[in-house]
């Protein structure tokens, strides 16, 4: 038995995640050379499409962690929390360089970006199929459509500008083709004001779905903030700022779901256990041996993290890491694979929705005052660059010679 199984041999041990019965590293021991820190990046060519995943999106909950933990640092005056809190973070953002590290350097931004929004379809899906709270089922479904529809449009960019086919990316495993069109995912910001859970109620898993969600959709928009300047190709460039605030949206409404009445060190627990629960299913679900290794390294890493908030909880607070978590396992995994019919049937039944008051509606019943209705008109005043890139790539594809430019 490996360290990361669970200790409990009734039922189906690998679908469930029991992080009390499991040990943890010391956390002077997690400290990394830079030589240990820095691995050899994956093989983009032969790598599975999930692996990538899999990467793209353990950076983004280690981003998360680590700037969370600095913007909580500006407000907290306990030092003793304040010295706990950087040495867990210290240790985050070794395991962040580790991962991000891992891409290689020959693969272009828009092969990355193309991962990105496959990452953001399934791993949403994954949730919404798994996500017991019914209005946040809702919001996941909502946003799927949308970031559905940014894998569409960034693939036709790439055939574009580097003459590569998408489906060569995610390995046919996700479908590409047009979701909620991006030319009306632009909302007023209030539009994206959204109803949170009760944490006294919530499930365990929906809490550890808010954590996974808020941090792979702000790894995207801080992804398509900082890369998005790097094409010359002006539609590129105005793509990415395009679909770059669609991301700040999905930020704004998936934070908004979480109870915001959690202490800072019951957020800070949370955090920690959602990373400890994100590699334990990286573990139980990679191909890669070589990569698994660094998963489940890094779950035993967050194990003590977790464990290290449940001690300040008890010396803080006073209170029981039970009361936070109000159960002692979370199930089922978080795992990446085809969503295919899940996807189409959301397709299907939600295309048109929109939000209004907290609530989601048909599109042809909102008012005729829907604030979102004059910031649209506003921000795609001019031209649409997620629409000028279908036009642009048809055109191409009829002229002689077809749509590649590039290899
Ligand atoms: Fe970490
Ligand atoms: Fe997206
Ligand atoms: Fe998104
Ligand atoms: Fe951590």
């Amino acid at each position: 038995m490996t360290m990361l199984q669970s200790r409990d041999n009734g039922g189906n041990n690998m679908a469930k995640f029991k992080p009390l019965d499991m040990k943890g590293t010391p956390i002077d021991d997690q400290f990394m050379s830079w030589n240990e820190m820095i691995k050899e990046p994956y093989d983009k060519e032969t790598t599975d499409a999930y692996t990538k995943t899999r990467v793209i999106l353990m950076n983004g909950i280690e981003n998360n962690s680590v700037i969370t933990s600095h913007a909580m640092a500006r407000l907290i005056r306990d030092d003793e929390v304040k010295k706990q809190m950087a040495i867990i973070r210290r240790a985050d953002s070794q395991h962040q360089e580790t991962i991000n590290w891992l891409n290689p350097a020959s693969a272009s931004v828009l092969e990355t970006t193309v991962s990105y929004e496959q990452v953001a379809v399934d791993l949403t899906a994954n949730l919404a199929k798994n996500e017991p709270d019914p209005y946040f089922k809702q919001v996941l479904d909502f946003a799927l459509l949308e970031d559905f529809d940014h894998l569409y449009r960034y693939s036709n960019m790439m055939m574009l500008l580097e003459g590569k086919d998408a489906t060569m990316i995610t390995q046919n495993k996700t479908d590409i083709k047009p979701g909620r069109p991006t030319v009306v995912e632009h909302r007023h910001p209030v539009d994206e004001m959204r109803k949170h859970f009760d944490k006294e109620t919530a499930s365990l898993k929906s809490k550890m779905n808010n954590e996974t969600i808020v941090s792979a959709e702000q790894q995207t928009m801080l992804f398509y903030r900082s890369h998005g300047y790097q094409y010359g190709d002006d539609l590129a460039r105005k793509l990415y700022a395009e679909i770059a605030e669609i991301e700040e949206q999905h930020v704004s409404q998936y934070e908004l779901v979480g109870d915001p009445n959690v202490t800072f060190l019951e957020k800070l627990t949370l955090l920690q256990l959602n990373e400890a629960y994100n590699y334990y299913s990286c573990a139980q679900t990679e191909t890669d041996p070589r990569i698994k290794k660094i998963w489940e390294r890094f779950c035993a890493d967050e194990i003590t993290h977790f464990n290290m908030c449940a001690q300040l909880l008890e010396k803080v607070e006073g209170r029981d890491v039970m009361d936070v978590l109000k159960q002692d396992s979370i199930e089922p995994l978080i795992v990446f694979e085809p969503n295919k019919d899940y996807v189409n049937d959301v397709l299907e039944t939600q295309v048109n929705l929109q939000p209004y008051n907290m609530e989601f509606m048909d599109a042809n019943k909102l008012p005729g005052g829907w604030l979102s209705y004059t910031y649209r008109e506003r921000v795609n005043a001019g031209g649409v660059p997620s629409e000028d890139v279908i036009a642009r790539a048809q055109s191409a594809l009829a002229a002689p010679g077809g749509a590649t430019t590039g290899e």
